[in-house]
């Protein structure tokens, strides 16, 4: 069937041919802004982290992938894999578009599940017609077999009123002994987001559940309404809640929520497995930062959801694209549930990795003048402060300091807001939007801020108290900018503590 509607023959390039290319001229990669303890990818492009898995002993990093050159093109799935979270061995690609059905886009996203010893991933197979659901099997977690009944989700499946065009980023889950598979649409007249959940005895033999959300009475609890696909759908169990993952593009600004073109948001509710439909009762964004797009959660054997992003942004300018690799992911984080939140930490395994540590004694922050320490310096490391804002109106840290730039992150107690500004990083950022240069996340009135910062070459994670908020940002300061620098505005602070830890990698 699918022979005939895309009757050009197998697509000629071969996975094998981009990781020989990347092997050729991987000499040409400028090492200047690459992270030392983040994955990224080796070079040319990447984008969304895909099939993200626990298997075999491993963490397994597929990802959106263009080995040729440092631009989206023709997707592949590149691979990496980590035993300690924290360093990535690079894999050969494990998928790359040499079929018919691939002939347009080639292997766009999709997830990870295991069946009988076999790892199996879910893509979107895009051809010049239709995005159709795909399945690939291996039998060592290496080495990938696109199965012989592909697409196995054919864009027959896909009701009417949806686009079978823009129908992708297989989420494969299974509950009460079925497979069930979310996957990001777009009503087909309207061009309204919505979510399709297909439900198999099998993982090959499909059938259409139904939407996840109703995009037309605002007054539905499970009314979400949007122009544009709700990309890469993830849905999980969390300490006893569902929720709901998914990044909408061209999300609509809401006060200081929202402020990337694109956004990634959780949903808390309950999806209903016979009709499809998913009631929630809030929606958040995941990541108050810039730089955070299609995230994906996977368990491990100990019961722990880990969640890793694309630690990039669509839309805005890459100046790693002169050094011939774009595209770096978040730390893993473990998320939990507590008191209807989701909470984000830092893998817990990372602590195993610090080293050198330098602890300040409590300090008075005076106002107007920027107070630094020795030795308590670096671009590549582990921060953890505590603040006390106590008369000041605002306070902070100031990260990545030199002589002309600086990454300010500002608590303004009045408020309540933390802000991140990189104004004054490196090289200048901007996207659709305009420069994009500062965010705020409400944070409350806390009489102590606490604060765990990763720092990594070129980027920064803020996990804020015990991970309500996160705020991730890639910056491009010059090599000398290693200050550390705190202050205090309209009053005193009190620095109550703060360790520097390096990481061994
Ligand atoms: C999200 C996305 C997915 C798609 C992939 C293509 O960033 O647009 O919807 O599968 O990227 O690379």
């Amino acid at each position: 069937m699918n022979e005939k509607n895309n009757p050009a023959p197998p697509f000629p390039r071969k996975p094998a041919r981009g990781d020989a290319y990347i092997r050729e001229h991987i000499k040409e990669r400028n090492n200047r802004y690459r992270p030392k303890y983040h994955a990224a990818v080796p070079f040319g492009w990447a984008n969304d982290p895909n099939g993200c898995c626990y298997f075999h002993g491993r963490v397994h990093l597929f990802y959106q992938h263009n080995p040729y050159a440092p631009h989206w093109d023709l997707m592949h799935w590149g691979h990496m894999v980590s035993e300690n979270f924290l360093t990535w061995k690079e894999l050969p690609i494990a998928l790359g578009p040499d079929q018919a059905y691939e002939n347009g886009g080639g292997c766009f996203s999709g997830t990870a599940i295991e069946k009988e010893g076999l790892l199996c991933l879910m893509y979107t197979g895009t051809s010049k017609d239709f995005q159709q659901q795909c399945l690939a099997v291996s039998g060592d977690g290496v080495n990938f077999t696109k199965h012989p009944e592909n697409p196995v989700i054919p864009h027959t499946l896909v009701p009417d009123a949806f686009s079978d065009k823009d129908i992708r980023d297989p989420k494969v889950f299974t509950a009460g002994g079925k497979y069930y598979c979310l996957a990001g649409t777009k009503t087909a007249e309207t061009g309204r987001g919505n979510i399709l959940l297909f439900r198999s005895d099998s993982l090959t033999a499909w059938e259409p559940v139904g939407p996840l959300f109703d995009t037309d009475n605002p007054k539905a609890s499970n009314y979400f309404s949007l122009d544009g696909v709700c990309e890469c759908p993830d849905y999980s169990v969390i300490d006893g809640e569902e929720i709901l993952i998914f990044s909408p593009e061209n999300m609509v600004p809401e006060g200081d929520s929202f402020q990337n073109v694109h956004c990634s948001v959780w949903m808390r509710g309950k999806l209903d497995l016979e009709t499809g439909r998913f009631d929630y009762t809030d929606m958040k964004e995941l990541d108050g930062g810039f730089d955070f797009y299609a995230p994906q959660t996977f368990k491990l054997p100990d019961g722990r959801s880990i969640l890793l992003g694309w630690k990039e942004m669509w839309g805005r300018n890459f100046p790693t694209e002169a050094d011939s690799w774009v595209g770096s992911f978040t730390l893993p984080r473990e998320l939990s549930m507590k008191n209807g939140k989701l909470l984000q930490q830092p893998v817990r395994e990372i602590r195993k990795y610090r080293k050198g540590r330098v602890k300040l004694d409590e300090t008075v922050l005076p106002e107007g003048k920027d107070v630094s320490f020795p030795d308590f310096c670096g671009t590549s490391c582990e921060l953890v402060l505590k603040i006390a804002a106590g008369a000041a109106k605002k306070t902070g840290v100031k990260l990545f300091c030199g002589t002309d730039h600086e990454t300010v992150l500002c608590y303004d107690r009045e408020s309540g807001i933390l802000s991140l500004d990189r104004s004054a990083s490196g090289i200048p950022l901007s996207d659709d939007r305009g420069p994009s240069v500062l965010r705020r996340v409400k944070i409350g009135h806390r009489k102590n801020l606490t604060l765990h910062i990763f720092l990594d070459v070129s980027c920064l994670e803020v996990f804020v108290g015990e991970g309500e908020q996160v705020l991730t940002a890639n910056v491009y300061p010059d090599p000398a900018d290693t200050g550390i620098r705190f202050f205090a505005e309209g009053g005193e602070a009190r620095l109550v503590t703060g360790t520097l830890y390096g990481i061994r990698v």
